[in-house]
């Protein structure tokens, strides 16, 4: 089975972007061929520093490695290193409707939200496509808000199948479990957000300091009660909580529940902090080491870059044959 997913460079993880992202990725890739492939080129379509831009990708990198991506059994790469992408959207282009691009809710949110609104925010699903479709991708992993562009790239196959020849398999979304989704500590009902100011409270991120982690656990917003009890609707603080630890330790939230029974929230958003911090320090130790030689991970994403390269050139070349390209 093939498997692809795409991540974005900018922003500094999130506890969330490991619950609903990293973890999984790792579990994937013991289910097939995985491809994960850092977005690059899609971040250029709001606004953005290319001296941070340059420098998150090797980070995402070696966080992607941190946290149990395993350079030799799947491809991670960059894709601004592998041309077809833009080429493929440009090509698929041809066959995707601009009425269905200006239907996308992340299209009018971030359009709204910016004060300049580039055509790449625009064709943005396009590109997202080719990156998936230049694989013959069997599985998607992805957040929920991703659902609308994939549905997007399922359309656009078909659309060229038909009018150019069967070229493309129909790729399927794989959406993350429920506890998947980490709220923030400081407003349970929002979703924890890698763009959040850097300095809020409420967001936990892989490489803040153990003594940071403390101080954000123990100032979450809780509810009414005393009870450690997981009930999203009633109890969204404290349900995040408990769906945060059981991220970190692998517990049931019936296991943690019955742990904290009659103990009050103080102790336990203590311990949640404390579960948060171990499981993080292996993995900021192995992102440090990563980091800090450049030059290896240069080397390992060239090597990605090529498997990646290999894979894609017989799609694109099909792409262009069938069009009626006369490529040489
Ligand atoms: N749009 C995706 C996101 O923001 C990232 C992405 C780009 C992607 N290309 C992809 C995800 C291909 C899956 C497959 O999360």
């Amino acid at each position: 089975m093939r498997i692809f997913s795409g991540i974005q460079p900018t922003g500094a993880k999130t506890i969330g972007n490991y619950a609903g992202g990293f973890r999984q990725y790792a579990e994937t890739q013991e289910r097939g061929d995985a491809f994960f492939c850092i977005v690059d080129l899609h971040s250029i379509t709001v606004e953005y520093d290319p001296e941070e831009l340059r420098s998150s990708t090797l980070d995402l990198y070696a966080m992607l490695i941190a946290t149990g991506l395993d350079p030799d059994r799947s491809t991670i790469f960059v894709q601004s290193h592998v041309s077809a992408h833009a080429e493929a959207a440009w090509l698929l282009s041809a066959v995707t409707s601009y009425g269905q691009l200006g239907r996308m809710t992340q299209f009018k949110e971030k359009g709204e939200r910016h004060e300049f609104v580039s055509a790449g925010l625009f064709t943005y699903p396009v590109l997202m496509a080719g990156d998936i479709l230049l694989y013959q991708t069997d599985l998607v992993p992805i957040g929920d808000d991703q659902r609308q562009h994939l549905e997007l790239a399922r359309d656009a196959a078909e659309r060229f199948n038909s009018r150019f020849g069967e070229t493309f398999g129909l790729p399927e979304g794989q959406y993350p479990e429920i506890g998947a989704r980490v709220m923030d500590l400081q407003d349970p009902k929002s979703k924890m957000s890698t763009s959040a100011p850097i300095a809020a409270q409420g967001v936990v991120r892989m490489l803040d300091e153990p003594d940071a982690i403390r101080k954000k656990f123990k100032s979450a917003v809780t509810d009414s009660g005393r009870d450690v009890r997981h009930d999203r609707d009633g109890k969204p603080g404290v349900s995040n909580l408990i769906e945060i630890m059981s991220v970190a330790t692998g517990e049931t939230f019936a296991k943690i529940e019955s742990r904290y029974d009659g103990q009050g929230y103080g102790r336990f958003k203590e311990d949640v902090g404390e579960a948060v911090i171990e499981l993080l320090q292996p993995i900021q130790q192995r992102y440090r080491e990563l980091r800090a030689d450049e030059r290896e991970l240069h080397r390992l994403l060239e090597l990605g870059a090529d498997k990646a390269r290999a894979e894609s050139a017989p799609t694109l070349a099909a792409m262009y044959d069938r069009m009626g390209f006369a490529r040489l």
